[in-house]
């Protein structure tokens, strides 16, 4: 069994032929915290961090790297992405309280959304966010008004949509015309809302952010997106003196879910956008803008892994074998909202030949509620603990309790220790917030 690619980088087979990650046995894990747990290795996303920096800082020192916690956002994950120098990306109210709780200083959190309501701007105004990136005209009434109460000044970003096409799944790309997001370029709505910012004394804008989607593995969509970027703001310079201090050309950059796949290499994500920017720059005679990006799958995507324990086993002889574990799309909707593939192991048979075809199914009354289709993993017991790689991006974060079923606990490993970083929900939790009818 090899897990070298998709696994998280710590991952291997020990003495007793279990799998091991973060120098914890992953059989152990699931014993001690129960099934589903997801396990995020945290050598795996400090060494994504690190490559990050060293491949933009071989092209620019004047660069941020932000995360975008959409992918997981989570107390300590956050202050691990802190304690590594990023700055954070929040799409919601949410986002920014747990942002804030992590310790993000104001100058480092960057507020995302198609629909901020008044409420979430309020919250984050009032708490200190260093820029709020705008994504529509009525965004900006809606900041001058609140700015206006207040008396203060906030820095900005305007979103804008290129009109690229990202090549990955529909539901995940961001910045083709037909989109909810963001300024388009038809009709000259980017530069007027360019010229609106700019006359506002409320407002200081900062410069201009696209994200073009996500899961992408083809770069030159980048290109495409970074010389239409730089064109409007030669265009805005033009027009009304526009100085773009900040670039940001988004996240996006694509992970190996299963061994098929084949993402660009962060080096090469780097230089598209780093050297993209420097050259559409100089063609069009502007000065070098700061770069942002806000990469969240990349980060945090390969760290994670879901444990989960293996049930009924439904054998139909000549059409498949369906293997249900304890949790499913409550845990993970990516296959059934994007057609996700995943690879899977037995953790407790890491040694044995994976020799049995199966279908993966979640616990969830939908017969959509598949997890893995074709699975090639050691032949299967119940009781066996299934791991499927590759779920450190946007599966808490879109976790359910559909069913009743408790959203999982999630443990952070390193070096043979292994800490509870979310508990497992319980059934008070469950409802919490409901009222009886009568008491
Ligand atoms: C505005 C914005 N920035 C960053 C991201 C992160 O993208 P990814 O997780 O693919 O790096 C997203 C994800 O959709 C996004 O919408």
């Amino acid at each position: 069994m090899t897990h070298t690619l998709v696994y998280p980088i710590t991952a291997r087979n020990n003495a007793a032929g279990h799998l091991e990650i973060g120098g914890c046995d992953v059989v152990e894990l699931a014993e001690r915290f129960g099934t589903p747990l997801l396990i995020y290795d945290e050598a795996t996303i400090r060494d994504q961090c690190q490559r990050y920096k060293a491949a933009f800082s071989a092209h620019s020192d004047n660069f941020e790297i932000i995360y975008a916690s959409k992918a997981f956002s989570c107390l300590a994950i956050n202050q691990l992405m802190l304690e590594e120098g990023l700055s954070i990306d929040v799409s919601s109210g949410g986002e920014y309280h747990v942002a804030k709780l992590a310790g993000f200083p104001s100058e480092k959190i960057f507020f995302h959304g198609n629909n901020k309501t008044r409420d979430e701007l309020e919250y984050a105004l009032d708490g200190g966010v260093g820029y709020v990136v705008v994504d529509s005209f009525q965004e900006l009434d809606l900041l001058e008004q609140l700015l206006a109460k207040r008396g203060a000044k906030q820095r900005i970003l305007l979103r804008i949509t290129p009109g690229v096409e990202a090549h990955t799944h529909s539901y995940i790309e961001t910045g083709q015309v037909d989109s909810k997001f963001g300024f388009g370029l038809g009709d000259g709505l980017a530069l007027e809302a360019i010229r609106r910012a700019m006359n506002s004394p409320l407002l200081e804008l900062m410069g201009l952010h696209a994200h073009i989607g996500s899961q992408i593995f083809q770069l030159e969509a980048y290109r495409r997106a970074i010389e239409i970027l730089v064109q409007l703001v030669a265009q805005a310079r033009a027009s009304f003196s526009f100085e773009c201090r900040y670039l940001n050309v988004g996240g996006g950059l694509g992970i190996r879910y299963t061994q098929e796949d084949s993402p660009s290499s962060i080096a090469d994500y780097a230089r598209v956008k780093v050297e993209g920017v420097r050259e559409e720059v100089r063609a069009a005679g502007l000065p070098m803008p700061r770069v942002l990006i806000e990469p969240g799958r990349s980060l945090v995507g390969k760290a994670g892994v879901t444990a989960y324990r293996v049930g009924t086993i439904k054998e139909i002889p000549g059409v498949r074998t369906y293997v249900s574990v304890d949790g499913g799309m409550s845990d993970n909707i990516r296959p059934m909202l994007y057609g996700a593939r995943y690879e899977g192991m037995l953790a407790n048979k890491a040694n044995l030949p994976a020799d049995t075809t199966v279908t993966v199914a979640g616990k969830h009354c939908e017969s959509g509620d598949i997890l893995i289709k074709d699975a090639q993993i050691a032949r299967p017991e119940p009781g066996d603990i299934l791991v499927t790689p590759g779920t450190g991006a946007y599966c808490f974060a879109m976790a359910s309790n559909y069913n009743g079923n408790l959203r999982p606990a999630v443990v952070l490993v390193r070096e043979g220790e292994a800490r509870v970083i979310i508990e497992r929900e319980t059934y008070a939790d469950l409802v919490a917030k409901h009222r009886p009818l009568r008491h």
